[in-house]
């Protein structure tokens, strides 16, 4: 029941309209008996500013922030949680006394996903396919949750050694970082299987039948494969993995996970995994 209590929260993008999170959030306030509502709202890149201000005059509880607003959103927030600055990419806004304040959800996603799949990266070989943004953040997070080993396998291979420097420079890292070009992966210790994280969009709807690597002798390397695409649910990436005797898994749990965490920072609340996987469900049926 919608009435003068209802709290909003929604999600700004360009474009925005086939996001799912409209059916993560209510469902999980539906499920919770929250009195919120969640919707999407289209928003002009020059206007961010204005939506973020805007937003926080109209009593909105928080806000998700996807493409291409995920950077733009930083200079009008009041505060950021330092895993979001590093990223330098904020997907939820949390309100405060004195305006939102951001983080990146997203990687926690990741790797929330990856822990209910009983798969914890530290210590762990990783290869990692991609160089573009979503791939930069992903070796952040990898190096923060302590991998030993990060092969960032990329077509521009500059654009692998950029993030590889940047993360092997940042204090504190543990992990070493190696920079690839893609078809390196013949370099690779071929007697050791690798947890591989597919970080492009290639293999995405409508383009299905492609593959990063299509190479049948690249998958003998892989334990488990992660594609970070969720559209189709199971990629050509995913198929050769599995082809290969491994378990893969798409982006869908990442997707499902970056909301059940944004969540709670909104209401405070634990989200259980059991109830994370009827909203799993919920999602896939409106796939
Ligand atoms: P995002 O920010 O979503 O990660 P991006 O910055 O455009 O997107 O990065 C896309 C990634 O997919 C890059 O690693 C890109 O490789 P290049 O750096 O060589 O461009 C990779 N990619 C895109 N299309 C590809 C293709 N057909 N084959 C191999 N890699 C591809």
């Amino acid at each position: 029941m919608i009435n003068g209590y209802t709290r909003v929260l929604g999600v700004i993008g360009n474009p925005v309209e086939h996001t799912m999170s409209p059916v993560i959030h209510n469902t999980l306030a539906e499920k919770l008996g929250d009195n919120l509502v969640y919707t999407a709202f289209h928003v002009n890149n020059e206007y961010v500013g204005d939506a973020v201000k805007g937003a926080y005059a109209l009593n909105l509880l928080g806000l998700n922030v996807t493409v291409p607003h995920k950077s733009a959103v930083i200079p009008y927030l009041s505060d950021i949680d330092p895993l979001a600055k590093r990223i330098g990419a904020v997907n939820t806004l949390v309100r405060t006394e004195n305006g939102y304040k951001g983080y990146n959800t997203d990687m926690p996603g990741l790797l929330r996903a990856m822990k209910r799949d009983g798969v914890d990266i530290c210590g762990e070989h990783i290869i990692l396919l991609g160089a573009g943004g979503v791939a930069r953040a992903v070796a952040m997070m990898l190096a923060e949750a302590g991998a030993s080993h990060i092969y960032i396998l990329n077509r521009t291979v500059e654009k692998a050694e950029n993030i590889a420097d940047e993360v092997n420079s940042s204090s504190g890292c543990k992990s070493i970082v190696t920079a690839m070009e893609t078809g390196a992966y013949r370099k690779l210790d071929n007697g050791k299987k690798y947890i591989v994280i597919q970080a492009t969009s290639v293999g995405m709807h409508p383009d299905t039948e492609k593959a990063v690597i299509e190479d049948d002798e690249f998958y003998k390397l892989v334990n488990i494969g992660y594609d970070i695409v969720f559209n189709p649910s199971e990629t050509k990436f995913m198929k050769l993995c599995q082809k290969a005797g491994a378990d893969a898994f798409n982006g869908l749990r990442m997707l499902l996970y970056q909301g059940v965490i944004a969540y709670e920072l909104w209401t405070g609340k634990k989200i259980t995994d059991e109830l994370a996987e009827a909203v799993y469900m919920k999602m896939s049926e409106s796939l």
